[in-house]
């Protein structure tokens, strides 16, 4: 029997995150720019279109996260009473043979552990089959699962004996369990309250199974791929993992990084081959690299395309623009809002580029702001060029067409365009049409006075005399 045909998921997200001690619910942290929810929910999507989240604290943001990556159905859980009160509140909603469960905290889990169970529980006869792990933390709060005889029963953590051998408790509860849907629904009515926490707990259903001498099965999974995540120090340890497996799946196809642990890589990043990624490299989103091209240490890239043989050097931030093959950013660069950096262009140390056009071969190489501009290819932007796009109310563009050659500490006040292989002198601040091939100069003219640099000197020593003297008196 096709098991997929008769199986739906449910995914327990309606937790209040109490451990985290943050306002945002724990579910909605990203893991290298994935929200921990989305992680087992489009993994199941891989196995099944019936999927149902159980929703109650922050469920509109949970709501929010999932409309950007798998459809599902939701159900509410208005009160927090523990996981097997959330799997009861979508009674209504079970509709298949097979209920695949599983707690929303974790987002390392593969497809491989889902395959595992659902392969272990259709070879047994069991109601009931769920993931162990070995973890010997005496301090982990998974629950422990105990084998006697042919029984099984899972002790939450708060309930182990104080005096517990925990060697004997090495066996975890992973949190993913696949159900008959018939025993479910003689069996999770039954459940009592944990004294101590007043919660309903799915685990019990394994000892429900054990009193009702039905079997429960179990299939083993490495820890590291189930892990919850109760802390943000839980979290931090998940993103390092998660981290690593994404740098070591680019490393083996041939990207170099200089020191790994420091990279920062989000799940959704591509880097080609002969690529080098330097120290403290943080690429988030939607980010691609090409080949033979460096990102130096502590650039961020957010949402960016960088082409092939592109040079970034270091401590540029580069945010949902596109640089072109051969062209080269840095030190010190800021190009974002959809700036484009054309092949060849080179954009130098503190130069921002902000909704921009840079055009193949152009140079803006030392301190600019380049703002709402489109520069034409070979154009030269002096050190120092200020395009003045913001009057205080309004946005306006600046056009500089190919060839052009901005002299240094010129302001240049848009709108504006600036003709096909002219110059503007240095210092100059200009406001009107450049035509093609012009020269344009708007700045005071130079006065030049023989000899008066001795005259200068001699008045600013004698009115520092002055000051001296009048000083000494009031002191005595
Ligand atoms: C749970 C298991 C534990 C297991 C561990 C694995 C129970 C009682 N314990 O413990 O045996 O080792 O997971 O990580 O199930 N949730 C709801 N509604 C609630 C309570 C929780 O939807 O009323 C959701 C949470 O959002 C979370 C999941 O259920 O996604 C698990 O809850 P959590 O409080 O993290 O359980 P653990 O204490 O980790
Ligand atoms: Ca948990």
């Amino acid at each position: 029997m096709n098991i997929y045909s008769q199986l739906q998921a449910i995914v327990l997200a309606a937790g209040k995150s109490s451990r985290f001690n943050t306002i945002k619910s724990k579910l909605a942290h990203t893991i290298c720019g994935l929200e921990m929810i989305a992680y087992p929910v489009k993994l199941l999507s891989a196995l099944t279109e019936n999927i149902t989240l159980v929703v109650g604290h922050q469920q509109e943001v949970i709501k929010d996260i999932m409309a950007q990556h798998v459809s599902v159905n939701y159900v509410e859980q208005k009160e927090q009473a523990g996981t097997g009160h959330a799997l009861l509140c979508t009674q209504e909603l079970w509709n298949k043979d097979y209920i695949l469960v599983i707690n929303g905290d974790m987002p390392l889990v593969t497809l491989d552990v889902l395959q595992n169970l659902l392969n272990a529980h259709m070879a047994s006869k069991a109601v009931m089959s769920f993931v162990t792990a070995h973890n010997i933390d005496p301090q982990s709060s998974y629950g422990r699962v105990v084998k006697e005889k042919d029984k099984v029963r899972i002790i939450e953590a708060k309930n182990l004996p104080i005096t517990s051998n925990f060697e004997e408790y090495c066996c975890i509860n992973a949190g993913i369990y696949l159900f008959n849907r018939s025993f479910l629904e003689t069996s999770l009515v039954t459940i009592n309250k944990d004294i101590l926490t007043k919660e309903i707990y799915l685990t019990d259903l394994a000892a429900s199974a054990g009193l009702q001498n039905l079997h429960v099965e179990t299939v083993s999974a490495p820890f590291d791929t189930i892990r919850g995540i109760n802390t943000l120090k839980e979290l931090w340890t998940v993103e390092h993992i998660k981290r690593s497996e994404l740098i070591n799946y680019h490393m083996e196809r041939g990207v170099r990084f200089v020191s790994a642990q420091h990279v920062h890589l989000d799940y959704n990043v591509h880097i080609e081959a002969d690529t080098t990624i330097g120290a403290g490299a943080i690429l988030r989103g939607n980010t691609s690299i090409g080949k033979n091209s460096t990102i130096d240490a502590f650039c961020v890239l957010d949402n960016t395309r960088v082409g092939d043989n592109v040079t970034v050097y270091s401590h540029s931030v580069l945010e949902n623009c596109r640089v072109e093959d051969d062209a080269q950013v840095g030190p010190f660069a800021r190009v974002y809002k959809e700036s484009v950096i054309a092949q060849h262009a080179i954009v130098g140390n503190f130069v921002e580029v902000s909704k921009s056009h840079i055009g193949k071969k152009s140079k803006a190489k030392h301190l600019a702001y380049i703002g709402q501009a489109t520069i034409g290819q070979n154009v030269n932007i002096g050190a120092g060029t200020i395009v003045c796009n913001y009057n205080g109310v309004s946005k306006h563009e600046t056009h500089i067409k190919d060839g052009a050659f901005i002299g240094s500490n010129s302001c240049l006040i848009a709108p504006l365009t600036i003709g096909t292989s002219s110059i503007i002198a240095a210092g100059s601040v200009i406001t009107d049409v450049v035509p093609d091939n012009a020269l344009a100069i708007a700045r005071e003219r130079q006065v030049i006075k023989e000899g008066y640099a001795t005259k200068l000197k001699q008045k600013y020593k004698a009115s520092k005399k002055t000051a001296l003297t009048s000083n000494d008196v009031v002191n005595l």
